[in-house]
């Protein structure tokens, strides 16, 4: 891949602070992290539509659709993995920096990719949301049919199955989505971004 040279920051002169001014709430990403099957799209589509329905400025990007598009040209390796959880952690911090509540959906497997994107934002800007499921319980759900294909031996590098998964050590929030109801999920998630002012009681 190229690099770009004789480029310069331009500053623009509207501010974040002035943008978080006008939309009155803080903005940040709720960065889901967890096994495909766990509730990451499920959850964040609700969470979504409540931070919506609540006045609050919104924007969600989910593993599958900025496969489609952004992303397209990215497979399932460790190398192709950490480009995309780098790419949307750079769209992230633009989202952030634009006033959004970015909610992000995505496997993101590797603990360094995570801690990568956290480090490219502001502190308390990255807001890390687990969704703890035990191996069998996605696999039994199996929403899109794909832990079926990879025990048929039709796709390889599957998370959890043959490809790692590095689950959070200190997440700011964990989600027992084998217990918890997905509203109950949006509710903590709600919970949370009240206790530490990131948007007004509700
Ligand atoms: S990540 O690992 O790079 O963060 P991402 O969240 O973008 O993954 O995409 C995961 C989605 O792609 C899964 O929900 C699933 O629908 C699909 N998928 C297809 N092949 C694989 C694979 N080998 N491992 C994991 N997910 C896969």
């Amino acid at each position: 891949m190229g690099e770009s040279k004789n480029i310069t920051w331009h500053a623009s002169e509207v501010t974040k602070d002035e943008r978080l001014q006008r939309n009155q709430h803080k903005s940040a990403v709720i960065w889901f992290t967890g096994l495909s099957g766990s509730g990451k799209s499920t959850i964040s589509v609700e969470l979504e539509k409540a931070l919506f329905n609540h006045q609050i400025h919104t924007y969600r990007l989910d593993g599958d659709n900025v496969r489609h598009g952004l992303n397209r040209n990215l497979g399932f390796s460790p190398e192709d993995r950490k480009e995309n959880i780098r790419r949307i952690g750079e769209v992230s911090k633009l989202m952030v920096d634009a006033g959004l509540i970015t909610v992000t959906a995505f496997i993101s497997p590797y603990k360094s990719d995570r801690e990568a994107v956290r480090q490219l934002l502001d502190t308390d800007d990255f807001i890390e949301v687990y969704t703890q499921c035990s191996l069998s319980e996605c696999e039994n759900r199996d929403p899109k049919g794909l832990y079926k294909k990879v025990r048929n031996g039709e796709i390889a590098e599957f998370t959890g199955v043959n490809a790692p998964y590095e689950a959070p050590t200190q997440p700011e929030i964990v989600l027992d989505t084998e217990i918890l109801s997905v509203e109950a999920s949006v509710s903590k998630i709600m919970d949370y971004l009240q206790q530490h002012q990131y948007i007004d009681s509700i």
